[in-house]
């Protein structure tokens, strides 16, 4: 069964460091996790909590000069990344790892051709004549269910619906057969309908394929049909993680709880995200305990002061949380 593979990524204790005007930040900090062959992690959290920049990590592609990974490890298929060359990186990005981006129109070139647009991503891992790599691209959009992919390629990004530029993006990162794919809120840009189709598409190739997907988003709906497992930033840490089913039914970490809590309902507009009470703490100006500790309403004295460690469920099933609240309860402290 696929579960009982072993992870495909595995994260650890990962660091990314940002000068900025305001001194040097921890915008990831000792962060955590892995990803099974053919199994999804979402991402959530609050703007600013360092979800992107934890996947830009992923890449190696943190924004320069200013970031830089300080600390940590990331091994991908058997490899520790952080210590590859940058020629070997460059094998890696779209060999192994691929993102998605948010806005389609940032990840497309609007002067080329999206047919050439697919060859350019493929040839930079597979050696192949001219024709090969446009059936490769016409093999790539057929995969993403772009109609009509041999009269397509030779359209320009402009010629076609957001929808569509999406699913190339979709093409052009999953053109090498990546294991890992990292799509960083890609639907926002989509409408309703078209959201519901691309996430459909995504799962589709990942039942066909084994990839593995982290899932950014600030949608719990897209988490509860996207996801297997879940990880909660709050500035710059992971403070709860676990089966999606877990988190959902019984969220163990009060920031959880006030997300999940906060998410709109249907009716109301969808563009609101989290309301939660108070605001997130600057970078450069953290508390010493716990980071939640300013917004919650079970704040014990010691949270002030002491950073909680994390805690794992009894139920064996990997569902742990950083929160001096548990240290009273059946969760043991985790070697993680
Ligand atoms: N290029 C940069 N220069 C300076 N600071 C940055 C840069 N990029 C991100 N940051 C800071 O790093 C922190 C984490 O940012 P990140 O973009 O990862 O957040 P996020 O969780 O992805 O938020 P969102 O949900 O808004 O996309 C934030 O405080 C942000 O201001
Ligand atoms: S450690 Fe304390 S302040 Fe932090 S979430 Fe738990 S109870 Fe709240
Ligand atoms: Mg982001």
């Amino acid at each position: 069964m696929m579960a009982q593979e072993a992870p495909i990524i595995e994260v650890r204790e990962l660091e990314t460091r940002i000068d900025t005007k305001m001194g040097p930040i921890k915008a990831v900090d000792g962060v955590s996790f892995s990803v099974r062959p053919g199994q999804t992690l979402g991402i959530v959290g609050e703007s600013g909590s360092g979800k992107s920049i934890t996947a830009l990590s992923l890449l190696r592609l943190v924004p320069k000069p200013a970031a830089k990974i300080t600390s940590g490890s990331i091994i991908l298929d058997g490899e520790e990344i952080l210590t590859a060359s940058e020629a070997r990186m460059r094998e890696i990005r779209g060999g192994k790892i691929s993102m998605i981006l948010q806005d389609p129109q940032t990840s497309l070139n609007p002067v080329f051709t999206i047919g050439s647009q697919v060859i350019e991503a493929i040839a930079t891992h597979v050696k192949a004549s001219p024709l090969e790599l446009l059936e490769r691209a016409i093999e790539a959009l057929k995969r993403v269910r772009v109609a009509d992919p041999k009269r397509r390629v030779e359209d320009y990004p402009h010629q076609m619906s957001g929808g569509m530029k999406q699913r190339v993006v979709g093409a052009i990162a999953l053109g090498s057969n990546p294991k890992v794919l990292i799509a960083d809120e890609p639907t926002t840009a989509l409408d309703v309908t078209i959201q519901a189709q691309y996430l459909k598409l995504l799962k589709d190739i990942q039942t066909e394929t084994g990839l593995a997907i982290i899932f950014i988003t600030h949608d719990f709906g897209v988490v509860a049909r996207m996801c297997d497992q879940v990880a909660v930033m709050y500035a710059g840490r992971v403070v709860e993680q676990g089966p999606v089913r877990q988190i959902f039914s019984d969220p163990a970490h009060p920031y959880t709880k006030a997300l999940l809590n906060s998410v709109p309902s249907v009716e109301e507009d969808v563009k609101r995200l989290y309301s939660i009470r108070g605001q997130p703490p600057a970078f450069w100006d953290m508390p010493a305990g716990c980071r939640f500790e300013p917004r919650c309403d079970k704040a014990m004295p010691k949270c002030k002061t002491e950073y909680p460690p994390i805690y794992e469920s009894p139920d064996g099933d990997h569902h742990c949380a950083s929160c001096w609240e548990l240290e009273s309860t059946e969760w043991t402290q985790s070697r993680y």
